[in-house]
């Protein structure tokens, strides 16, 4: 397990960032924070979206999901329960059953078409493509927070959004300069980082972080706008531990999700527009970044997660926890529902999106 080399990189990152009194904090504080942290592997590309559009195949834009093979078109809170309905999960955690998905990010040529952009495995984490999964509890090592319920939903970004205002806050983008990620660059959402996509290119590739709110109505496993039944904290931030509104009293770990793009098999300045401009594209059209969103169905066997919040588990290997290797994780996979090419040049974005840069 290399967590240990995970939380080094970190710790280096908080001293890097002292010249920023504010953010130099945040870092070593993320850094010393218990966390789990851990890899849940692709299981499809597909076009559907239980949380949004139910019942509809295909759904507006394509996404990447991760997590347990339940995964469907539908999925009614309670009613369809992921730990019991999936056979397998692509997480490190084989009780972890939750859906996470993202949008994908393509390619856009010089004449016009689209390729698909690997990624990469997060640092000291192993399977194939996927999302880091972060569950955060508050960084002064004791105070409790509330695990996802049953049939528990939530929805952070906003697919049509094509500028800054009223964006959400932590979900933003790394430009990597090296493939090592050094320097690293403290906490998320932090420093260099910047809430659109990268302009320029990046020698070790694009993180992107989506971070969810951390206060919960404690009654509404949903809401209309898959937003509504969660909150951010009134004043401060979770890290700071900062209070929920009196609407939202009840705290949550901080969930958070990384994506890592393989861009650099891009780098090259013949490939990029003549004007400079950068040539990254999410699925839903989204060449700014400021779309940029992330889906959550929770899925955890019956109170695993609060035994593992309550234990402060952290990284991917918890004694708390029952785990799985990357070998085991990858063979967990899921049939796409709806058929159609997404990783060959493409002459437009699955669902024919309008690209916006
Ligand atoms: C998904 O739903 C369809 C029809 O709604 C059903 O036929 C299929 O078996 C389901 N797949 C899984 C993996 O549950
Ligand atoms: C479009 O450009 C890409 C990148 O240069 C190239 O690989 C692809 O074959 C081109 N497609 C067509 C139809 O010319």
């Amino acid at each position: 397990m290399q967590w240990k080399t995970f939380a080094l990189s970190l710790a280096l990152a908080a001293q890097n960032v002292q010249s920023s009194p504010a953010s130099g904090l945040e870092a070593r504080q993320f850094a010393q924070a218990a966390m789990m942290r851990f890899q849940c592997s692709q299981l499809v590309l597909d076009r559907i979206d239980p949380l949004v559009e139910p019942g509809s195949a295909p759904s507006a834009h394509l996404h990447q999901i991760v997590g347990g093979n339940s995964f469907n078109i539908s999925m009614k809170s309670l009613e369809y329960d992921p730990s019991t309905l999936s056979t397998c999960t692509t997480c490190d955690y084989s009780e972890d059953f939750s859906n996470y998905w993202t949008a994908n990010l393509y390619f856009r040529a010089r004449n016009g078409t689209f390729k698909r952009v690997p990624q990469m495995v997060n640092l000291g984490l192993s399977g194939r493509e996927g999302v880091t999964v972060y569950y955060i509890p508050p960084y002064d090592g004791k105070s409790k927070v509330t695990a996802f319920p049953r049939g528990f939903r939530m929805l952070a970004g906003d697919a049509t959004k094509r500028s800054k205002e009223g964006m959400q806050k932590q979900i933003c983008h790394r430009c990597f300069s090296n493939k090592q990620q050094n320097p690293f660059g403290g906490a998320p959402c932090t420093g260099d980082d910047t809430v659109e996509l990268p302009k320029k290119m990046c020698g070790g590739g694009i993180r992107t972080t989506i971070t969810f709110p951390t206060c919960w109505d404690g009654v509404n496993l949903d809401s209309p706008s898959h937003k509504e039944h969660v909150a951010y904290p009134t004043s401060g931030s979770f890290e700071s531990g900062g209070a929920c509104p009196s609407t939202h009293p009840v705290k949550l770990p901080q969930l958070m999700y990384e994506v890592m793009w393989d861009t650099t098999v891009f780098n090259d300045k013949n490939l990029w527009p003549e004007s400079g401009s950068q040539p990254f594209v999410y699925s839903m059209g989204d060449g700014t970044g400021y779309g940029q969103h992330g889906d959550y169905l929770f899925g955890w066997k019956d109170g695993v997660l609060q035994k593992a919040l309550d234990a402060r588990c952290s990284g991917n290997a918890c004694k708390t926890l029952k785990t799985q290797t990357a070998n085991q994780a990858t063979q967990c996979s899921k049939a796409q529902a709806v058929k159609e090419p997404v990783n060959e040049w493409l002459t437009k974005l699955p669902g024919d999106q309008t690209v916006t840069f």
